[in-house]
């Protein structure tokens, strides 16, 4: 039976992928378990309390790294496993490293190596190179891209020029056709720059009942020439948030635009907020009475580049939910199809 603590820690040290020896300060064996008699050959009992030198004695211990670390203090990583004990078959698939034991007032009071198998160790700095390679490649990317708008720029500016000399003939057609193909370029690519330094946002406080209401304005000309009606709703002042006001009034320009694109011609959208003190929250929901979306739309509408649209890039939701992950708030989506969509935005009070 296992019963006490000291048990159950002997029966986990014995099962460990890992080679283990501990030596205490005069270099005695106080710790041997039977991944490492199994490589060795050496068996525990007849190990135990012996100093360790005497299983080395076929190496110049002055050499021996796990020595080496109780005499200096100095760890060792990454070694062949024949710098610390000589194993039953030399292997390559293990690795050995050394560290110091210390009491409370940091002296050495013995040292212990680890043996791994060497696989896992390629194989955490495989993921490592891995991830440093894409990060570089991200920043590349991101570099590029950002240049990619000084030509735009000059290119769009003489299509404008050329726009205003052309007279009404089918040439201008393609101008047009340009000019909003450059206008989807710069968007993509400021979409993609906002992507880019997703932790990157100035925080103030501010109160979303005005967030709101600027955004309503600044929609409500958009709004009139379709004839649809904004309902705003703001009953009392809700708590301030904590919060980057630039990019939460393009969170809920995405949403509303969303919600205009859905809508048919005189349609209804409603813009509500409210605080929840006792939650430490705010919501904003915006709902419109629109085409809705099903199941399969909903699944993908936050995954970048996914659009149902002819024009549409697929990032609006995709950056909205970026930005307020990183406010710390959360946005649901509720949805049917004929009927319309609510979409909540929850975040929290400064
Ligand atoms: N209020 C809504 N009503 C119906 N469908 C919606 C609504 N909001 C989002 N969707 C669906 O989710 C998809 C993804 O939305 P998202 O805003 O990310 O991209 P988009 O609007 O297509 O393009 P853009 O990048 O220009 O915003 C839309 O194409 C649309 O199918
Ligand atoms: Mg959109």
């Amino acid at each position: 039976m296992v019963e006490s603590p000291v048990d159950w820690l002997q029966l986990v040290f014995n099962h460990l992928p890992l080679g283990i020896i501990v030596i205490d300060r005069r270099g005695h064996v106080r710790l041997f378990n039977n991944r490492l008699s199994m490589l060795t050959g050496y068996q525990e009992e007849r190990v135990l309390g012996k100093p360790f030198s005497d299983l080395i004695n076929n190496l110049d211990s002055d050499y021996n790294k796990l020595l080496q670390t109780l005499a200096t203090g100095k760890e060792y990583q990454n070694l062949k496993p024949e710098s610390v004990i000589l194993l039953n078959a030399p292997s390559s698939d293990f690795r050995a490293n050394t560290y110091a034991i210390k009491d409370k007032g940091g002296a050495t009071v013995g040292a212990m190596a680890l043996l791994e198998p060497a696989g896992r160790q390629q194989e955490l700095e495989n993921a490592v190179i891995k991830a440093e390679k894409l990060a570089i490649l991200g920043q590349l990317a991101t570099e590029m891209i950002h240049e990619l708008r000084n030509p735009l720029t000059a290119i769009s500016g003489f299509v404008q020029l050329l726009q205003q000399k052309i007279g009404r003939n089918s040439e201008l057609e393609y101008l047009d056709i340009i000019s909003d193909e450059l206008k989807h370029l710069n968007r993509l690519i400021s979409d993609f720059l906002l992507q880019a330094k997703p932790g990157y946002c100035s925080r103030t406080q501010c109160s979303i009942n005005k967030l709101l209401t600027d955004v309503a304005a600044l929609v409500e000309c958009e709004a009139s020439l379709r004839n649809l009606k904004i309902n705003l709703e703001t009953p009392e002042d809700p708590p301030p948030i904590k919060a980057d006001s630039g990019q939460l009034r393009q969170v809920f320009l995405n949403i509303i635009r969303n919600a205009f694109d859905a809508l048919p011609d005189e349609g209804q959208l409603f813009l509500q907020c409210s605080g929840d003190k006792q939650l430490g929250i705010v919501r904003v929901v915006i709902r419109d009475t629109g085409k809705g979306m099903d199941g399969q739309i909903m699944a993908n509408m936050f995954k970048p580049f996914f659009t149902t649209k002819e024009s549409g890039t697929g990032l609006g939701m995709f950056i909205s939910k970026k930005i307020i992950d990183n406010h710390g708030g959360s946005i649901d989506i509720q949805s049917e199809p004929a009927r319309g969509t609510t979409v909540t935005v929850t975040l929290p009070v400064a």
